[in-house]
């Protein structure tokens, strides 16, 4: 079934305000629910004043963003907020018990017919499809943050997902006008961050290991592997409580997936959550432009085949293992971490064979999880 124009979001936070906005803009009658109304009031807030900037950019009209604003209809009552909806996507915090709650509830209001959508960035899709009683219609369906402004869609089967549910959602990720990528297999940090959240623990560990400065690391990051910033600049700039989080999520799914590195707890048991804080990895001013400085000869002091390696690693392992299609993976680490250079690319720039021989290398020094993956010698080098 397609999606028709009623949609209801769970949850007016960070992505749940985000979703409702982008929902309205392609024209979409959103229904927000939270269970807070001073959260709710402040979300209204936050998309009113959004639209209004759009509008003095002149993206829309003065008209058009009344009219966007109208389409989204505040609730706090679950019952009224699900009647006439055949579309729920659901951004409540992100613990599996709120979610369990809040899925057993909904199950007695929804529509028969109602599409469950998770916007969960780590939970598994299908313990949590499993929760309602309709794991035919339920799905993964991560927007990245802020949604107003991150084009990428990862969406998500589960194991019980019926086709036709993942059609009618494909189809609605089109029409909000953003690109999807289908991860076709539920596997623990879908298809960015689990390339994304195990990166910034190793980029960690090349510190201790190679004996290398922050600023000389994020260079080479940035300069030789075609990165819009540093890994740690990026990191304080997705935020270290949304990575710690991340790292716990996967890391009690799958032990192999990461390797949690303390100074990422430490920094965060001292709320250094990055940029929004202040400090992170770095220490910022209140400016909200400010990059970190990273330099082409920065660059020039550290050769990052470690950090190409394993990020190449986990890569070719989504690839073998049929999660997603390699253009799917360039679109999502496109689109999602906004490398300029596809991965595979960065790996024939530094070499199939030294690439190889350097996870060879780790492999024998930290252990099996740095194993090569055959997929990364069907490349040839340049
Ligand atoms: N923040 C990010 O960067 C990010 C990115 C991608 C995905 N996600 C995922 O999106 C989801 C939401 O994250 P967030 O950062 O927006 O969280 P948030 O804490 O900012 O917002 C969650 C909102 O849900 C509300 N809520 C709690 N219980 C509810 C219920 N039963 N019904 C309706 N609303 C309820 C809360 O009051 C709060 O306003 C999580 O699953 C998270 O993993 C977050």
């Amino acid at each position: 079934m397609s999606i028709s124009k009623n949609i209801t979001v769970l949850g007016s936070g960070i992505m749940g305000h985000g979703i409702a906005q982008v929902s309205a803009m392609a024209g979409y009658n959103v229904i927000l629910r939270d269970i807070d109304l001073i959260l709710l009031n402040k979300a209204l807030d936050k998309i009113k004043w959004s639209l209004s900037k759009l509008a003095e950019k002149n993206k829309i009209t003065q008209i058009e963003s009344e009219t966007i604003f109208k389409r989204i209809t505040p609730e706090i009552n679950l019952e009224k907020s699900l009647a006439g909806t055949d579309f729920i996507v659901e951004a409540v915090p992100e613990d599996l018990e709120i979610k369990r709650k809040l899925y057993a509830e909904v199950d007695r209001f929804a529509d028969e017919e109602a599409i469950y959508a998770s916007n969960t960035s780590t939970l598994p899709i299908t313990e949590m499809a499993a929760l309602t009683k309709r794991p035919d219609k339920f799905i993964g369906l991560h927007f990245f943050n802020p949604p107003q402004l991150m084009r990428l869609v990862e969406v998500i089967p589960g194991r019980e997902t019926r086709p036709e549910t993942t059609k009618s959602v494909l189809d609605f990720v089109k029409q909000l006008g953003k690109e999807s990528v289908l991860c076709k297999k539920d596997v623990v940090g879908f298809i960015v961050n689990r390339i994304f959240i195990p990166l910034v623990h190793e980029a960690a560990y090349f510190l201790d290991r190679d004996g290398v400065t922050m600023t000389q690391l994020d260079s080479a990051v940035k300069y030789k592997m075609g990165y819009p910033m540093g890994i740690f600049e990026l990191a304080d700039y997705t935020g270290l409580d949304v990575i710690y989080k991340a790292t716990l999520e996967m890391y009690a799914r799958d032990k192999k997936v990461i390797n949690p590195h303390p100074r990422i707890k430490q920094l965060v048991d001292c709320r250094y959550f990055g940029k929004k804080t202040g400090r992170g990895f770095y220490e910022y001013s209140s400016n909200s432009y400010e990059r970190i400085n990273l330099t082409s000869e920065e660059a020039e002091k550290y050769n990052p085949i470690g950090l190409v390696a394993t990020a190449a690693n986990n890569a070719a392992w989504l690839i073998s293992n049929n999660v997603c299609t390699k253009a799917d993976l360039d679109k999502a680490l496109n689109l999602g971490m906004g490398l300029k250079t596809d991965l595979f690319e960065t790996v024939k720039q530094f070499g199939v064979k030294n690439v190889l021989t350097k996870l060879n290398e780790m492999s024998a020094k930290y252990g099996p999880r740095y194993e090569p993956n055959p997929h990364i010698g069907t490349y040839e080098d340049k």
